[in-house]
């Protein structure tokens, strides 16, 4: 039992946590698809990995990869709450088919320990801020169902079957990386592109809808830690950063870093958006260890900096189009 495996490693998330696997001297295997990841994600680092060009819905071709595991980290998701509205099938069958799958390779292979990307969306629209695990979940799409099956699963696995496992709800995950390029982007790496090209971006809705904002190198702490601290398998936790930002103020404050004036465009609210997200992360500073390292605003320059380098080593001058985002 001497391996990791990071389902989702050619994407945002998973290509920050396969550098801080690999800088602890383990061996790394990937498993992913390539649908919303891509290789370059994982450009300099390449052949010190491993990667398995696999789809998480192929139960016997992920499964001996998966077996004998120390630890899988199971990001592999298609992650899109608007995806998950137009496109209801391939979301389903990878975030919940997929997801089983990797439960099963792992109880079945006798893995280690399975740490699993679970979401915020999970918690739906509450009364109450910030959001605690213990709140009733509330999905509102589904994307935001099929994570929080997969947290179920988790328990499950760990009940019934004796394996491991830990899901950390992320909350907004954003830094170098992040794939501006789609409709379905994260808001913040949509946000830093048009900062960087001079363009506004179109809010949906007034833009006074809030976000935990949790800069991707305090995620991938939190996993390793989660995938080390004892007496917590079968648990849930949020993994944000504990702040709460409205799309407005963040518009702003990029503006002010800046140093510019671009006002936002507003179009209609997104179906399956929740209105505001902060994380209550007591537990998961008490029982994981969580200590976020990144201000939001440091998380911020250090995300527009990588985006200006990787627009300079691109050779590129506007590389997405005109974007709505939430
Ligand atoms: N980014 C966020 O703010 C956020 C918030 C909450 C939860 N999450 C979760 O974190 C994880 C990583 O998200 P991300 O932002 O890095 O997204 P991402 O799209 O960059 O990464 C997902 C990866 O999974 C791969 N994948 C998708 N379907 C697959 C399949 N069927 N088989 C194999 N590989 C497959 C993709 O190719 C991609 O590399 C996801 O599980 C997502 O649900 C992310």
């Amino acid at each position: 039992m001497n391996h990791d495996v990071v389902t989702g490693g050619a994407g945002f998330i998973g290509s920050a946590l396969v550098r801080a696997l690999l800088a602890e001297g383990r061996d790394v295997h990937v498993i992913d698809n390539l649908s919303t990841g891509k290789l370059d994600n994982l450009e300099e680092i390449a052949d010190q990995v491993t990667i398995h060009e696999l789809d998480l819905r192929d139960y016997r071709r992920i499964a001996p990869v998966i077996a004998g595991a120390r630890r899988v980290f199971h990001l592999g998701a298609l992650p899109s709450v608007p995806k998950s509205i137009l496109q209801p099938v391939p979301s389903h069958e990878c975030n919940i088919d997929g997801t089983f799958n990797v439960f099963h390779a792992a109880a079945e292979g006798k893995a280690g320990r399975v740490v699993y990307a679970a979401s915020s969306s999970a918690y739906g629209d509450t009364e109450v801020l910030p959001k605690v695990e213990t709140m009733a979940p509330r999905p509102k799409s589904p994307y935001a169902v099929q994570k929080l099956l997969g947290e179920y699963y988790g328990s499950v696995f760990s009940e019934c079957f004796g394996l491991e496992t830990v899901s950390l709800r992320f909350f907004n995950v954003f830094g170098p990386r992040q794939d501006p390029t789609s409709v379905y982007s994260g808001v913040l790496s949509i946000f830093l592109n048009c900062l960087i090209e001079c363009r506004s971006p179109t809010i949906y809705g007034d833009g006074e809808q809030s976000r935990d904002f949790t800069y991707v190198e305090d995620v991938v702490g939190l996993l390793l830690k989660a995938s080390q601290a004892q007496g917590v398998s079968g648990k849930v936790f949020n993994a944000g950063n504990g702040n709460r930002y409205t799309l407005n103020q963040t518009w702003q404050l990029l503006q002010e870093i800046e140093g510019i004036h671009l006002p936002a465009q507003y179009g209609p609210p997104r179906p399956g958006d929740v209105r505001d997200s902060q994380a209550d992360t007591t537990a998961a500073v008490r029982e994981l260890g969580h200590a976020p390292r990144f201000t939001f605003e440091q998380g911020l320059r250090l995300t527009l900096d990588w985006y200006r380098a990787d627009l300079l080593r691109k050779g590129s001058g506007s590389r997405m189009d005109p974007q709505l985002v939430s």
